[in-house]
Parts: C-alpha cells; sequence; structure tokens
C-alpha cells in the first residue's frame, strides 16, 4: 500500500514501543518519517528498521513536553523532508500503582504534562503548520482507561480523558483549516511500558489471561495500533475528525458482569 506516499509524518515516542511501530507502518506505506524522543539511540535504531525495511527516516531528539523543542521538531522537518502532513503525538507515560490515599499532587502534575501537555504542544505547534498550508492529519495517543476506571492508575486515567477532550476540542479550534484531529485509545499492550505486568504474568504462568476479558480475548500487538494509525493518516480517514477510537479487542465495550456463551 503507499497510501502515505508523497507524506511527512513526525512521531513522538518513536524509539520504541508503538511509535517505533507506527513509523514502520508509515513509512512501508511511504511516508518519511522523523522520530523524536529523548533518547537518542532508540531513535536511531527506529530509522535503522525503517531503512532496512527500505524506507526513509530520521531522528530528533525532543522532549515533547517542553514546547521550544516541540517548535524546533517541526522546524526540522519542514527543513529536512520539505513539508509536514501528519503529527502522530505518541509519547506519554504512566506512572506507578501508589495507594490513592498516598498519591501527592506531583504525580498528577506529572501525568498531566507528560500526557496532555505533549499532545497540546503537537496540536498547537503541527496544527499551525499545518492550518496555514490547508491540510494535516494530527493523532493523539490516549488510552482506554481514559473511558473506564482500572485501565490505569487514577492519574493516568484522567490525564487520558484530558487527552480525548484535547482532540475534540482542537478539531474544533482547527475547523475549516483542513487538518483532521484524532485519538486512538489502546487497550493493553506489550511494551516498554507495560512490560513489568506482562513480565510477571508469563512468571506465573497466566500471560493468557492478559486481555482475556476482551471480546477478541487477547491483548493488543503494536501492529494493531499502526493499522489504525496510518489508517488516521492517510485520505481513506478524510471524513473522520474529533474522534476517540478505541483499540482495544472491544474491551470498552463491555461491562464486567462475565460472558454468556454461544
Ligand atoms: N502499552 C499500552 O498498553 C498502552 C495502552 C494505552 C495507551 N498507551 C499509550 O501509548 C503511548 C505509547 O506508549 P507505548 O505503550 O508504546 O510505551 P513505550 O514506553 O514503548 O513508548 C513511550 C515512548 O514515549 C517516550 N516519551 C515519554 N515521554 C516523553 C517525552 N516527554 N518526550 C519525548 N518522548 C517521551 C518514551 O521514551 C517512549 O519511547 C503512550 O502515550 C501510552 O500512554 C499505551
Amino acid at each position: 500500500m503507499d497510501r502515505l506516499q508523497g507524506r511527512r509524518a513526525i512521531i513522538t515516542g518513536g524509539g520504541s514501543g508503538m511509535g517505533r511501530a507506527s513509523a514502520l507502518r508509515f513509512a512501508a506505506e511511504g511516508a518519511k518519517v522523523v522520530v523524536a524522543g529523548r533518547t537518542e539511540a532508540t531513535l536511531r535504531e527506529t530509522v535503522v528498521q525503517v531503512q532496512a525495511a527500505g524506507g526513509v527516516a530520521d531522528l530528533f531528539v525532543a522532549d515533547a513536553t517542553v514546547e521550544s523543542d516541540v517548535a524546533a521538531l517541526v522546524a526540522f522537518c519542514l527543513t529536512r523532508f520539505g513539508g509536514l502532513e501528519v503529527f502522530f503525538a505518541n509519547a506519554g507515560n504512566t506512572d506507578s500503582v501508589v495507594p490513592f490515599f498516598d498519591q501527592t499532587p506531583d504525580t498528577w502534575e506529572r501525568m498531566y504534562r507528560d500526557n496532555v501537555i505533549s499532545a497540546f504542544l503537537a496540536c498547537k505547534h503541527a496544527g499551525k503548520h499545518m492550518a496555514a498550508q490547508g491540510r494535516g492529519s494530527i493523532i493523539l495517543n490516549s488510552s482506554t482507561g481514559s473511558l473506564r476506571a482500572n485501565g490505569g492508575t487514577q492519574a493516568y486515567g484522567a490525564a487520558k480523558a484530558a487527552v480525548n477532550h484535547l482532540a475534540m476540542t482542537a478539531a474544533n479550534a482547527l475547523a475549516g483549516t483542513g487538518v483532521r484531529v484524532n485519538a486512538i485509545l489502546p487497550g493493553l499492550t506489550e511494551t516498554g511500558l507495560t512490560q513489568g505486568m506482562f513480565d510477571w504474568a508469563r512468571s506465573k504462568g497466566i500471560e493468557g489471561k492478559l486481555g482475556a476479558l476482551t471480546p477478541m480475548q487477547r491483548s493488543g500487538t503494536v501492529q494493531d495500533m499502526a493499522g489504525v494509525t496510518a489508517f488516521l493518516a492517510s485520505d481513506d480517514s478524510a471524513y473522520v475528525d474529533g474522534q476517540l477510537i478505541a483499540v482495544d479487542g472491544g474491551i470498552s465495550s463491555t461491562h464486567p458482569a462475565g460472558r454468556f456463551k454461544l
């Protein structure tokens, strides 16, 4: 498929997990990709993998929560590849599980900064350029933890709920400009963020229980996410705007009451 031929894309948090998988997928569909993040070595590995698969990519070291870094990242992509049509604001973090009464404002502020401010800066700086050129697609990475309790910690869930609202409000702020803003809401997926959980489940021999409550009866893969981000990056989603798209095997459609067998 060459749905992204001629497109230039930025992916934050592109040195691992869903960001790397989307970089590989975007490049495979024809986009030139800038992967951004705080650690050059992991970004370099993504670039090497994209190039090994015949794609085009470069890297830019940036903290997605620092405004001057995000502005410089957008400027880098414009100079390096001559344009910017897609921005996947994927960078995000979760916190470790801390009992509710032991949590501090610091935890909550950190979750807000890492997940919401990073998404806002992407909308602001990519949106400004894209609005001027009259087209573009911005994709935010939220979580099914934003919809229901227990898909992450309280601070993480609340922050991702703010990301959902940003997807809707930014889409409306950019109304009439040709720029679309949507969010994907991944379900549990094995990445660096969740590695501890998967390792623990494997050590107990209960790996199969992870994702078992989803109608698909499995956890997600980074390729599951990349399929949807590539769709949102492409014109196949030309009439999709301001949407929250759960990519979660159906878990957000269910009620935790068990399952009636056919
Ligand atoms: N893995 C899951 O089950 C899951 C579920 C729902 C949502 N998500 C979301 O998916 C996104 C990607 O996470 P992942 O699961 O691929 O894990 P990951 O840890 O592999 O990827 C997150 C990436 O973001 C980078 N990052 C974090 N803060 C950054 C910052 N301030 N500036 C630049 N880079 C930064 C990290 O270095 C890392 O490369 C996150 O936003 C996460 O909240 C993950």
